[in-house]
């Protein structure tokens, strides 16, 4: 069982930039990070508005001189400090992470990014060189991967249960926004506005979540794809509040991935159906404890997370935090993941590569497949729906 004895000398000394008050995702990180004693919230600039940037920082118990007007002064303000920050989570709109990134990586900072990273792929790149340059942790908040059963499931497709994969189906597709919510709410409304969200909605926002995915169980690469798009509420376009992709993996494997944003009536429908010569797994987000395993010919069996029967030793995730039986959830996710951003942190400061070799988790190279799947969708989409590599 997993508990809270691994500390560091001192937690790191960690800021957020965004995700101040009201704002949709903030909370779960500073939930995340601070759940297992790793990383302590020291400084920010939450906010586009520095007076409630303020106010929220020290509602959140911080120095009110450690909280800032924008992410520019937040770096060169905790640089001079002997116990300034070690690291930075990036919770704001899409635009603005590059910059913000660079910045961070720039002054010596580990960053954990939201997705989609970038805009451009070129952008995402120059950030993995960047990170890797000054030997600094670059984190991608895939949220949904640090459930358990999702690496029961990776584990169960390495060891060939499933035997060769064939079809993968994805889709994240849920119909909170099947009208034009946008007019009323600030959250939905840049995300309708390619300035700020980017050249895609819906592939962007929720496609690359599944996307990724789909990689980290299977392991298969894309080769090529291609993708129909359209906007259903007709003052969203150019974006798309709904897009279909086929894709064709290296090795002969096929998939789909319906992103929608105007499923009605759906909370979330984030499914992933993984299809083998011998059997199929199935795992849905709105019921995470659980994985649907299909062998053919026998009865469908569900499998229980922290249950005897699955695998006890899974390399890329750690123990359970709670026995079976009990439900492990979001925040458990984002827990596990801040956690092994905060090992690689500690292990690329101390030069310790047999660690990072060996760790898991969700970094700039996932960043930039997930910024090259907007590209190509949208490419293809444009061009009506033409087959484009990836
Ligand atoms: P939001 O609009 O609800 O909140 C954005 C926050 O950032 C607000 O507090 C705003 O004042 C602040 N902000 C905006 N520009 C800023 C700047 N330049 N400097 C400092 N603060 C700034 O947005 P939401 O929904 O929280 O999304 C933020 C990011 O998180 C997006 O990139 C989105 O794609 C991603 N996201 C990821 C999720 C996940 O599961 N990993 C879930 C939801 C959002």
């Amino acid at each position: 069982m997993f508990n809270e004895e691994t500390r560091f000398d001192e937690p790191l000394r960690w800021a957020m930039v965004g995700g101040g008050r009201g704002s949709e995702i903030g909370y779960a990180h500073r939930s995340g990070a601070q759940r297992d004693g790793l990383f302590r919230l020291v400084a920010g600039a939450f906010d586009l508005d520095p007076a409630r940037c303020r106010d929220f920082g020290t509602n959140l118990g911080l120095d009110p001189a450690r909280c800032y007007a924008d992410y520019r002064a937040l770096f060169a303000a905790e640089a001079r400090r002997a116990d300034g920050i070690q690291a930075v989570s990036i919770a704001t709109p899409n635009s603005t992470h590059y910059a913000i990134a660079r910045a961070a990586l720039e002054t010596g900072l580990h960053v954990i990014c939201e997705k989609p990273v970038t805009f451009r792929v070129s952008e995402a790149e120059e950030l993995k060189r960047l990170a890797c340059e000054r030997n600094r942790v670059f984190g991608v908040m895939y949220g949904y991967s640090g459930f358990p059963m999702l690496h029961q499931a990776r584990e169960m497709i390495r060891r060939g249960e499933l035997g060769e994969i064939r079809i993968v189906n994805l889709q994240f597709a849920h119909g909170f926004h099947n009208t034009e919510i946008e007019r009323y709410n600030p959250g939905a409304k840049w995300r309708m506005d390619p300035q700020v969200s980017g050249p895609s909605f819906v592939v962007g926002d929720l496609g690359t979540h599944t996307f990724f995915l789909a990689g980290m169980l299977t392991g298969l690469a894309v080769e090529r794809l291609c993708c129909m798009r359209q906007s259903f509420v007709a003052s969203r376009s150019p974006l798309e509040d709904n897009a279909h992709v086929m894709l064709q993996f290296r090795g002969g494997a096929v998939g789909t991935l319906w992103a929608s944003a105007v499923n009605a009536g759906s909370t979330h429908q984030q499914k992933i159906r993984v299809v083998g010569e011998k059997a199929s797994l199935e795992w849905w987000d709105e019921h995470p404890n659980q994985l649907r395993y299909e062998v053919q010919g026998q009865p469908v069996q569900i499998l229980d997370r922290a249950m005897n029967y699955l695998y006890s030793e899974v390399p890329s995730i750690g123990a359970n935090r709670i026995g079976a039986g009990h439900a492990e959830g979001f925040f458990e996710s984002w827990a596990n993941l801040y956690y092994r951003f905060a090992l690689a942190m500690d292990a690329a400061d101390r030069c310790d590569t047999a660690t990072l070799d060996t760790l898991w988790y969700p970094g700039i190279d996932a960043g930039i497949d997930g910024v090259r799947l907007v590209e190509c969708c949208v490419e293809s989409a444009d061009n009506e729906a033409r087959w484009v590599q990836f």
